[in-house]
């Protein structure tokens, strides 16, 4: 385990390959697509979602939502083996009693990125962010609290996890672009597992830039 700032650390190959079969149902369920972003832009990152809530972005803006706008349907349910293993790996991190709500499955093709941003539409900052790496190697920004702040670059390899949560919660973060290449589980793909409490979002709140 390494310590990347006060209540964020890195457990490098943490995550097994046993997760790809419960993606892939999940993603025939509910397959990958580009959102727009509230100013219009298609993301280059394809998402989809598993879990009570997902989280969706369209022009009306970012929120969680119980279904698939694209079906109508409730989001595929969360795989047993998601919610043990980013229960385990926070609490190692410090953060016993992890119960993630809501799992956003994220798809980077060569050359998709994340530009730097905070996790904050989830209603409970007291809970951490799970993020587990599979695939194609990245590079994770992991930043400050102002998205100038200075970001450490770290490399993330197939099945690396990384928790933040506590005083890191709100740290900004980000993914650079991914170079091409093959992976023997996901092909040509990065995939990312972020796990979130989102919490009671009956009350839509939609965030708007
Ligand atoms: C995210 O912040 O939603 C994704 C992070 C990652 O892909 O590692
Ligand atoms: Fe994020």
């Amino acid at each position: 385990m390494i310590e990347l700032a006060p209540g964020a650390v890195l457990l490098p190959n943490f995550a097994a390959d046993d997760l790809w079969p419960a993606i892939q149902q999940i993603t025939a369920a509910a397959p990958f697509r580009h959102m727009l972003t509230p100013g219009g832009f298609k993301m280059s990152v394809a998402m989809t979602n598993c879990g009570p809530l997902g989280w969706v972005t369209d022009r009306s803006g970012y929120r969680y939502s119980p279904t698939d706008p694209q079906t109508g349907s409730p989001w595929p349910a969360m795989p047993p083996e998601f919610l043990a293993l980013a229960a385990r790996a926070a609490h190692l991190a410090g953060f016993p009693g992890f119960t993630p709500d809501a799992c956003l499955i994220n798809r980077y093709e060569p050359g998709a990125k994340m530009s730097l941003h905070q996790d904050n539409d989830e209603h409970d900052f007291s809970q951490p962010i799970v993020s587990v790496s599979l695939g194609l190697p990245a590079i994770f920004l992991f930043g400050g609290f102002e998205r100038s702040d200075k970001a450490a670059r770290i490399k993330l390899h197939h099945g690396d996890v990384v928790v933040w949560g506590g005083p890191a919660r709100l740290r900004y973060h980000g993914v650079l672009p991914i170079k091409p290449g093959e992976h023997p589980l996901t092909g040509p793909y990065r995939i990312n597992l972020t796990l979130r409490t989102a919490g009671d979002v009956t009350m839509e709140t939609v965030r708007r830039l």
